[in-house]
C-alpha cells in the first residue's frame, strides 16, 4: 500500500495491491482524476490519460487556448458554472450572489491510519497500518474558504473513504449548498447501475439498469435514509455477476436525506456523485466555522459482487461496527410485539418468557407499550418511565423477575419522538419540529423531536439513562417511526433554517454516543418502522438493525437477500414469526422461517404459547442449532448464490475463515409438481477438501469441496410427488439447509 506524490508531474498514485486512484493538478490549478480501477503500475507521469481536445459549443479556462474545458476533463470535485455544466460536487453561495468557487491545490500531507469525523460515524482503523490517508488542501482565493479532501486506502482491499471539511478563512460568511462526500468522473459509461429500493415492508430490493446519457439517481429527503431508497449504489460491468467481473460499490455512512447519483454526459463521461442531499440544505459558515462532510466509501474489485460485498461485510463488520458486541456472538431473543402487540400484562410477559426461556431462548425483548399512556399509538411517546398500571414494580422490577428465570432483558424506546398527548409534550410544545402558523403533519400520531436542540437530546438522555441506570437492560430497540415533515427550529435563525436536517441526524448521533458510551455492554439493535434506517450511519453505534417489519420467510428472503449487498449477516435482525403472517397473510413452514432467519441476528417473534408441543420442540432444536452455527452464520464469509429476484429458487451460504465449515441454504418460493432436479453450485470451499455434508443431521454424503463447487450438491426432491398416496411430496415454501464440514 503507498501513496506517493510526483512533484514533477504533480500527481498523486494511491494503491494497494488490487486498486489504484490516481490525480492530478490540473493547469488551472483544481484536481483531476486520471484513473480508478484495479492496480497498474507506478510511474511518475501519467499525464497520457489527461485528454483534452477542443470541442464545438466548450468553453475554455484559460485566454487565447482551446485546451482545458472542465467539461471535458475528469475532475475530483467538481464546480458548476466555469466551464463545467455538469452537476457539480459543491455549490457555494456568497454575499454577491454568485455561487462559483474555484478550489485550487495548495499542499498535502499523507497520514498513516486515519482520521476520526468529529460528530460523525466513519470507518477506522485499529493499527495504523491498517490504512493510509491523503488530504489535500485547496483553497478558493475569492473567498478564502479552505477545502480538505481525505481519501483513506485501505490495505489489501480496494477500499476507498472520502469525506471533504471545509473551513472558511475568508472575511465573509457564505452558504454550503451542496457539499457531496465522493465525486468520481469515469472515462466511460459502459456500466450497469444497480440501486436498492422498495418501501415499508419490502426494502431494499436491487433494481438494476442500464447507465444512459442523462441522470439516473436515488435519494431521500425524509429525514432518514428511508424504506425507499438505500444510501448505496453499485455500478457494474454488464457482464460482471456474482463471481467475476468489474464491480463499484458506493455507501455513504450517513442515516439522513441523500442524494445518489450517476451522471452520464454526451460523451459518455460518468459523474458519480454521493452525499447529503442538496435539496434544503443550506450551511451557513461564518469566518472561522468549519464543516465536515459524512463520509463515503467506494469499494472496486475486479471479481463481482460476491467479493464486492465480502469487502463491504468485513469493513462495516469489523471497522466502523464497535464495541463489546461488535465480535460477539448475538443473543436470541423473543420479542413481545408480534405475540401481545399493545395488549399486555406483566404476567402475559413472564408466561412469554418463561417458554422462551424452557426453548433456551437467551433475551427477553419488551417491545413498545410500556412507558408512560401507551396503550395505542396515540398516546405516550416521550414519557419514558413505566407504566405503574402495566409494571407495578417498574422495569427494574420487571427486568429483576426475566433475569431470574436466567434470561437477560432488553427494551423498546422511539427517543426521537413524542405524541401531543404526553406530559412532555404538555410541559414543552415547542419542542417538536414545525413551522410557525402552519400545519403539523403528523405520522402514525407522532410528533418529531427538535434533535437539533441540545436541550432536547439532553432530556432525553436523562431519561433514559435512569432507566437504562438500573442495571437491568441489556439490549435497547431504538425505534424511529416516522418520515419528518415541516423542518423548522426555532432555536435556529431564517439563514440556518437549511441546517435543520443535519443537525437533526448530529443530535441522533450524539445521543447514540452517550448511550452507547455510558452503558458498553449494552446491546443497541436500530429500527425505524423496520429497515427505513438500515444505513452505515446508524451501524457504527448499533450493530444490529430491524431488517424489515416484513416478517414473512418469503419476503425476508428477499429482503436479505437484497440487504447482503452491502451489509453484513451480523447485522441483520431476523425473527421467526406467527403463521398466517401478520404482514402477507401467508403459512410458511415453520422450518423455512427458521431456515431465512438464522442468516441474521436470530430470534422470535410471537406467542410461543399458542404453539403446539411438537412446534415447541421443533423451535428448541432451532435454538440447538442456532446456538451451535451462528458464530459461522453471523460472521463467516457469506455468498449470494441464487437470486429469489430472477427465479423460483433462492440460495446462499456461508464459509468460515479457513474454510473448514460452511452452512447453505435452498429456498423454493413455489411448489412445482414433477419438479427438475436441482444442483446447487456451492462456493468459497477448499477444493481439495473432503466434506460431510447433512440436512437436519442425517449424512447426505462425503463429497470433495471441487465437486460441491463445480459439480454442485443435489438439492433435488427425493420424490416427484408422483405417487397419491403416500410418498413425502414437497410444498410451498420449501427450503433445506445444509452443514458442510471438512473432513478430518
Ligand atoms: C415499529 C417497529 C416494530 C415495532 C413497532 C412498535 O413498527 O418496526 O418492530 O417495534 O414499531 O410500535
Amino acid at each position: 500500500m503507498g501513496i506517493t506524490y510526483s512533484e514533477k508531474s504533480r500527481t498523486f498514485h494511491l494503491f494497494n495491491t488490487s486498486f489504484s486512484y490516481i490525480m492530478t493538478v490540473l493547469p488551472n490549478g483544481q484536481l483531476g482524476n486520471l484513473y480508478c480501477g484495479r492496480r497498474i503500475h507506478s510511474r511518475e507521469d501519467y499525464s497520457y490519460l489527461l485528454e483534452m481536445v477542443p470541442r464545438a459549443m466548450a468553453s475554455y479556462v484559460f485566454e487565447k487556448e482551446r485546451t482545458l474545458s472542465l467539461e471535458h476533463v475528469r475532475q475530483e470535485y467538481g464546480v458548476y458554472g466555469s466551464s463545467d455544466y455538469r452537476f457539480p460536487a459543491v455549490e457555494i453561495l456568497q454575499k454577491n450572489g454568485s455561487r462559483i468557487s474555484d478550489f485550487r491545490y495548495k499542499s498535502h500531507r499523507v497520514e498513516a491510519g486515519k482520521p476520526k469525523l468529529p460528530g460523525l460515524p466513519a470507518t477506522y482503523t485499529e493499527n495504523d497500518s491498517e490504512a493510509e490517508t491523503l488530504i489535500l488542501t485547496l483553497e478558493d482565493p475569492v473567498t478564502g474558504v479552505e477545502l480538505e479532501l481525505l481519501y483513506t486506502l485501505f490495505s489489501g482491499a480496494g477500499i476507498l473513504a472520502r469525506s471533504a471539511h471545509f473551513v472558511n478563512r475568508g472575511r465573509e460568511a457564505v452558504h454550503i449548498l451542496k457539499a457531496m462526500s465522493f465525486c468520481l468522473d469515469l472515462p466511460d459509461c459502459a456500466y450497469e447501475w444497480v440501486q436498492f429500493s422498495g418501501a415499508w415492508s419490502r426494502e431494499r430490493h436491487p433494481r438494476t439498469r442500464r447507465l444512459e446519457q442523462g441522470i439516473q439517481s436515488v435519494g431521500s429527503m425524509r429525514g432518514h435514509s428511508s424504506h425507499e431508497h438505500n444510501p448505496f449504489i453499485i455500478l457494474k460491468r454488464p457482464e460482471a455477476d456474482e463471481f467475476q467481473g468489474e464491480v463499484m460499490g458506493f455507501s455513504l455512512v450517513y442515516s439522513g436525506n441523500f442524494l445518489a447519483q450517476a451522471e452520464v454526459d454526451t460523451h459518455d463521461t460518468t459523474r458519480v456523485l454521493l452525499g447529503i442531499h442538496p435539496e434544503w440544505f443550506d450551511w451557513k459558515l461564518e469566518p472561522g466555522e468549519e464543516f465536515q462532510t459524512p463520509e463515503a466509501v467506494m469499494v472496486y474489485t475486479d471479481r463481482g459482487m460476491n467479493h464486492m460485498s465480502q469487502i463491504f461485510h468485513r469493513l462495516y463488520g469489523k471497522r466502523l461496527a464497535r464495541g463489546y458486541w461488535r465480535d460477539r456472538e448475538r443473543p436470541i431473543l423473543i420479542n413481545n410485539w408480534e405475540a401481545t402487540y399493545f395488549d399486555f400484562t406483566e404476567e402475559k410477559l413472564l408466561r412469554l418468557a418463561k417458554t422462551a426461556k424452557a426453548a433456551g431462548i437467551e433475551l427477553f425483548v419488551l417491545d413498545d407499550g410500556w412507558f408512560g399512556k401507551r396503550s395505542s399509538d396515540r398516546a405516550g411517546l416521550g414519557d419514558w418511565q413505566a407504566n405503574p398500571e402495566r409494571l407495578p414494580e417498574g422495569i427494574g422490577g420487571l427486568a429483576e423477575r426475566i433475569e431470574s428465570l436466567g434470561m437477560k432483558f432488553g427494551l423498546w424506546f422511539e427517543p426521537e419522538m413524542v405524541n401531543k398527548d404526553s406530559g412532555l409534550y404538555r410541559a414543552h410544545p415547542d419542542w417538536i419540529l414545525s413551522v410557525p402558523e402552519r400545519t403539523q403533519s403528523h405520522g402514525r400520531y407522532q410528533y418529531v423531536l427538535d434533535f437539533s436542540r441540545k436541550d432536547v437530546v439532553d432530556c432525553i438522555y436523562e431519561m433514559m439513562a435512569k432507566i437504562l441506570g438500573c442495571g437491568r437492560v441489556s439490549y435497547v430497540k431504538w425505534d424511529m417511526n416516522r418520515s419528518i415533515t415541516e423542518c423548522w427550529s426555532p432555536s435556529l435563525p431564517a439563514d440556518r433554517q437549511g441546517e435543520v436536517f443535519h443537525r437533526y441526524i448530529l443530535g441522533v448521533y450524539s445521543l447514540y454516543e452517550r448511550l452507547t458510551s455510558a452503558f458498553p455492554t449494552v446491546l443497541f439493535e436500530s429500527c425505524a418502522s423496520g429497515g427505513a434506517r438500515f444505513d452505515p450511519g446508524i451501524l457504527y453505534y448499533a450493530p444490529q438493525a430491524w431488517t424489515s417489519d416484513d416478517s414473512d420467510a418469503v419476503e425476508r428472503l428477499k429482503i436479505q437477500y437484497g440487504t447482503s449487498y452491502c451489509y453484513p449477516v451480523s447485522s441483520m435482525g431476523a425473527h421467526v414469526s406467527a403463521c398466517p403472517n401478520h404482514q402477507v397473510n401467508r403459512s410458511t413452514p415453520l422450518s423455512t422461517r427458521a431456515n431465512v432467519a438464522c442468516f441474521g441476528t436470530f430470534g422470535y417473534e410471537l406467542d410461543l404459547n399458542c404453539m403446539t408441543r411438537e412446534e415447541l420442540d421443533q423451535v428448541k432444536s432451532q435454538v440447538d442449532f442456532m446456538k451451535k452455527w451462528r458464530s459461522l452464520l453471523q460472521f463467516g464469509t457469506f455468498y449470494r448464490l441464487k437470486s429469489p429476484f430472477e427465479g423460483n429458487i433462492g440460495a446462499w451460504m456461508t464459509v468460515s475463515g479457513d474454510r473448514g465449515q460452511a452452512i447453505a441454504g435452498w429456498y423454493r418460493i413455489l411448489n412445482v409438481p414433477n419438479p427438475p432436479y436441482s444442483r446447487l453450485r456451492l462456493a468459497g470451499l477448499d477444493p481439495e477438501a473432503l466434506y460431510r455434508v447433512s440436512e437436519d443431521g442425517e449424512t447426505l454424503g462425503e463429497f470433495y469441496g471441487d465437486e460441491l463447487m463445480y459439480a454442485g450438491l443435489v438439492a433435488s426432491d427425493k420424490n416427484s410427488g408422483d405417487s397419491p398416496h403416500g410418498g413425502k411430496t414437497s410444498c410451498d415454501f420449501a427450503s433445506r439447509l445444509y452443514v458442510i464440514e471438512k473432513m478430518e
